[in-house]
């Protein structure tokens, strides 16, 4: 990728609206000199998302969304920085300059747009060859057969490939090269079209750029066995860092703050037409990493639905237990053996109702697997030590101790003391609220300056944290704020104008900074040097009154 260069940036920002984009995504209503509306990340019903249009900043009340313009676009449509400030120069017509990049570099990146364009055309093909063609009856009959409408397959872009070299003449008289068709994967080794004969379904990023497809088998006849043949691993093309669908469900999935994880492409389909729109298909393979990264950038609870006989299987576990590593909140919702999804479409959400948490689902299969009550024991217990203390957990002991029938004493034996044990989580809460005082007492210097000399008074010792330490500079001297600096800036932005804060609140919590470095200093001070610190402690006391 090729840097943009700075002036570039500057004009991008310059030009764009924040109000605009982010009124594009919710309604955004005037009071005073903010906007307030119901926050475009999670669901609400009463506004908590608060934006000050000079500043540039925004931030949500309710789940703490905040950012500025490309913190925003970068959220909302998934893009990294550079792709958040393309997007940004699109929408506001201005033309982004990239810094001189290696000519080597200039060519991947041309050549790679050139594939994805390829791919494009392609799907559009495929499209017109599903629904135009005579040739596509039997594949249009196929999917009223399994009761999916064209609307959704439309939506979801699903193709049929002629087969023979259709494909490849056409796309060179359109100027492909032969080299080009082999690299999307559309071409086979004898130059001839690499799928023949069957439905394809066309694999997106998440920005809905197409990078292959998968092609299910439609006739008895087909040559190849297996019931899908995807397109060739590439540098494009990594069947394990996509998931199918999400690209349609992204947004409803930032909205409902779940993602449901089917297995079948045409699980997604059957789901979307019945109204269950946050739904990706994992294809049949052990969720990656990649892939749960992606769906992460979204949402942290997530669904896992598998088929009752596969559940069990060494990959779905590896896909849940990656998923459960990485902080996810995964729920596991066991289907009847031998059904799809899309069998129950139009009663899904019950399905969903009989969702386990990842680690009662663990726990009943270790139980299920131990030979004896003491090897249960000793797995389950196993497993709940690697897991902090939370209500998931305690239902998973309950159960284990139920199943294996354990005395009263020995229940506690299930859940080992760790890094959830009672002094910690009292501690971390003491912590909390010294770090809260510091950002509500800079949040107050943030909405009335009048408070700055005050601020000027502490040093940056007072603070615990170092970005508070930073913001303190930025207020003080007007130090540039790094773009790290962003989030915390648009948090006490809005808080410090949300009318919680008045002059006097933010006057006392600067004194209380400095009488809690005061006390702190006392504890290790020497007999002179206390007496010193003693007046001071008296001063800010004193001034508490006033
Ligand atoms: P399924 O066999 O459940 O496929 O495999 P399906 O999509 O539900 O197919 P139908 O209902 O028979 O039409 C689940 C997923 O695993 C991947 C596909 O992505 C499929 O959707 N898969 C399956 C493959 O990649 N290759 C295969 O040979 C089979
Ligand atoms: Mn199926």
């Amino acid at each position: 990728m090729s840097r943009i260069k700075d002036s570039s940036v500057e004009e991008i920002k310059a030009a764009a609206n924040i109000v605009d984009v982010v009124g594009a995504r919710t309604q955004l209503r005037k009071v005073g000199g903010r906007y307030t509306g119901r926050c475009p990340f999670h669901e609400e019903r009463t506004p908590s998302f608060s934006l000050s249009p000079d500043k540039g900043l925004y931030y949500c009340f309710g789940c703490a969304a905040k950012g500025d313009l490309i913190t925003f676009v970068r959220e909302t449509e998934q893009l990294d920085f550079t792709g958040a400030i393309e997007w940004l120069a699109d929408r506001f017509h201005v033309q982004v300059e990239y810094e001189e990049s290696s000519g080597r570099e200039d060519e991947r990146r041309r050549r790679r747009e050139r594939l994805v364009s390829l791919l494009e055309q392609a799907t559009v093909f495929y499209e017109r060859h599903l629904w135009e063609s005579p040739g596509g009856g039997p594949a249009r009959e196929y999917l009223v057969g399994r009761g999916l409408h064209e609307e959704v397959c439309r939506e979801f872009r699903l193709g049929l490939a002629p087969g023979g070299s259709t494909l490849v003449t056409k796309a060179l008289e359109q100027g492909f090269s032969r080299e080009e068709l082999a690299s999307a994967g559309l071409a086979g080794r004898r130059g001839s079209d690499y799928f023949s004969g069957r439905l394809l379904f066309p694999l997106a990023d998440a920005r809905g750029r197409v990078l292959g497809f998968q092609a299910r088998r439609l006739r008895e006849d087909d040559p190849l066995r297996a019931k899908y043949v995807n397109s060739p691993e590439s540098d494009l093309f990594r069947k394990g860092d996509l998931l199918y669908g999400l690209d349609r469900a992204r947004g409803a999935i930032a909205k409902q703050e779940r993602a449901l994880v089917v297995e079948g492409n045409t699980d997604v389909l059957a789901l979307r037409q019945a109204g269950v729109e946050p739904v990706v298909a994992s294809m049949g393979t052990a969720l990656t990493e990649r892939q749960l990264k992606e769906l992460a950038r979204t949402t942290r609870r997530i669904f896992l639905c598998f088929d009752g006989d596969q559940a069990g299987e060494a990959a779905t576990l590896r896909g849940m237990d990656l998923a459960a590593a990485q902080g996810l909140d995964v729920r596991i919702v066991p289907l009847p053996p031998g059904q799809d999804p899309a069998d129950m479409a139009e009663r899904f959400e019950d399905v969903l109702g009989g969702a386990v948490s990842y680690l009662v689902y663990r726990v009943r299969l270790e139980l299920d697997r131990a030979a004896d009550r003491q090897e249960g024991f000793v797995r389950v217990r196993e497993l709940l030590g690697r897991f902090e203390e939370s209500p998931e957990r305690q239902d998973a002991a309950r159960l284990a101790a139920d199943r294996l029938d354990l005395p009263r004493e020995m229940q506690a034996g299930l859940v080992p003391r760790g890094p959830g044990s009672v002094t910690g989580t009292v501690s971390a809460k003491a912590l909390d609220a010294g770090l809260r005082r510091e950002r509500d007492a800079l949040a107050a210097c943030m909405a009335y300056p009048e408070l700055r000399p005050l601020l000027a008074e502490l040093a940056p010792e007072h603070f615990d944290e170092e970005s508070h330490r930073r913001l303190r500079a930025h207020l003080l001297d007007g130090e540039p704020a790094g773009d790290d600096l962003v989030g915390l800036r648009a948090e006490l932005d809005a808080r410090g104008a949300s009318g919680a804060l008045d002059v006097r609140t933010g006057r006392e919590l600067l004194l209380r900074l400095r009488e809690r470095w005061l006390l702190r200093e006392l504890a290790s001070a020497d007999l002179g040097r206390m007496k010193e610190l003693q007046t001071a402690l008296g001063k800010i006391r004193e001034a508490f009154l006033h």
